[in-house]
């Protein structure tokens, strides 16, 4: 197998509030790729808020949605920009999933940025749930997801769309299939 043929997409991970959708698009247009967003899919795959999802099938059942929706990405042979829903790879199985397919870049922002980008949300069901204590809610949850995020092929701290950009065209396996 070539080694370039390993790099489908690319994935931006990160917390809640990271730019990961904003900052996706405008990469995608830049590197004229197609853009998907995995809680974009899932939501008009099932007609239905992430938040009912949340509702219905509890956050078990949405992270298994979440991980078909990524087996289906990777199974189609799809190559996009993708911005995945925060808690996507934190778990070891689809983080290995996305090293294997692609590039994973982590948008690292401090606490501070991404609670004061979110706490006004009232779509993310587990921002609402922590409304009261959410700076609280965040260093904790953060600090169990860092491992996970920090496994990413790039860590990009406070990043523009330009280092981005910068730091994927470091990458020509992937940009010059
Ligand atoms: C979640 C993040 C959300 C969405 C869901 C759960 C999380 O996506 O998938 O509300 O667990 O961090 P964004 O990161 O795009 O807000």
């Amino acid at each position: 197998m070539r080694e370039s043929s390993k790099y489908n997409c690319i994935y931006l991970i990160g917390f809640m509030g990271a730019g990961k959708t904003f900052l996706g698009n405008y990469l995608a247009q830049e590197l004229q790729l197609e853009f998907v967003d995995t809680d974009e899919i899932i939501t008009s795959r099932f007609n239905c808020s992430i938040k009912s999802l949340f509702d219905n099938e509890g956050e078990e059942g949405f992270r298994q949605i979440e991980y078909s929706v990524l087996k289906d990405l990777i199974t189609k042979g799809k190559r996009a920009v993708v911005a995945t829903g925060g808690g996507l790879p934190c778990n070891d199985y689809n983080l290995a999933l996305m090293k294997k397919n692609g590039i994973t870049v982590f948008l690292d922002w401090p606490i501070e940025t991404l609670v004061n980008r979110i706490k006004y949300d009232s779509h993310r069901p587990l921002i609402n749930a922590h409304k009261m204590d959410l700076l609280e809610y965040v260093t904790k949850e953060l600090n169990l997801r860092r491992p996970f995020y920090e496994k990413a092929c790039l860590v990009l701290k406070n990043p523009t769309t330009e280092d981005i950009l910068d730091a994927i065209r470091d990458r020509p396996q992937f940009l010059n299939r």
